[in-house]
């Protein structure tokens, strides 16, 4: 489920008061917030550091460190390019290109309107089908540069909510 995210901290607070005791506690609370909001927004961010005792720079460090959070908002359909090195050796390089391209984001980006977020993720369990992507909860395997396209143009012409 994914909480509104109003101009208030409530959530983040509560999340961050509920964890922050926890050793390591910095991870499960990004995890948290972003499993909550989809997203962590980067004005919680100074919130996150003064709860922690850390500073914004260390948080901001992580978040960029770990290629699964991202700070904007994903799109309605979330696209995943795997870069593991199995589906690397099956051309995954070259879809990625292709696909910032065709989105005309970069990873952990949203297109202007809304409609896909991109992001990077390390095997998806299905090798040997490379280049594998997941499209929300669907995987696709040995993705083109064409069926990508396919499979961009028929998610962009989905109905919501069907
Ligand atoms: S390396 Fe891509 S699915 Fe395993």
């Amino acid at each position: 489920m994914q909480l509104d995210f109003s101009s208030d901290l409530s959530n983040v607070v509560k999340i961050i008061d509920t964890l922050k005791h926890k050793k390591g506690a910095l991870l499960p609370i990004l995890h948290q917030i972003q499993r909550e909001i989809g997203y962590i927004p980067l004005k919680t961010i100074d919130t996150i550091a003064k709860k922690l005792q850390q500073t914004p720079a260390e948080i901001h460090g992580v978040i960029s460190f770990y290629h699964q959070f991202r700070t904007s908002q994903p799109g309605e359909h979330k696209i995943q390019i795997c870069r593991a090195e199995a589906c690397q050796s099956r051309g995954s390089r070259e879809l990625e290109q292709h696909a910032k391209e065709h989105l005309d984001i970069e990873y952990r980006g949203t297109t202007a309107d809304k409609k896909f977020s991109l992001d990077s993720v390390y095997c998806l369990g299905n090798c040997a089908t490379g280049p594998n992507v997941r499209i929300n909860d669907e995987l696709y395997g040995r993705v083109s540069n064409e069926k990508f396209e396919r499979l961009v143009s028929t998610f962009k012409t989905q109905v919501k909510g069907r």
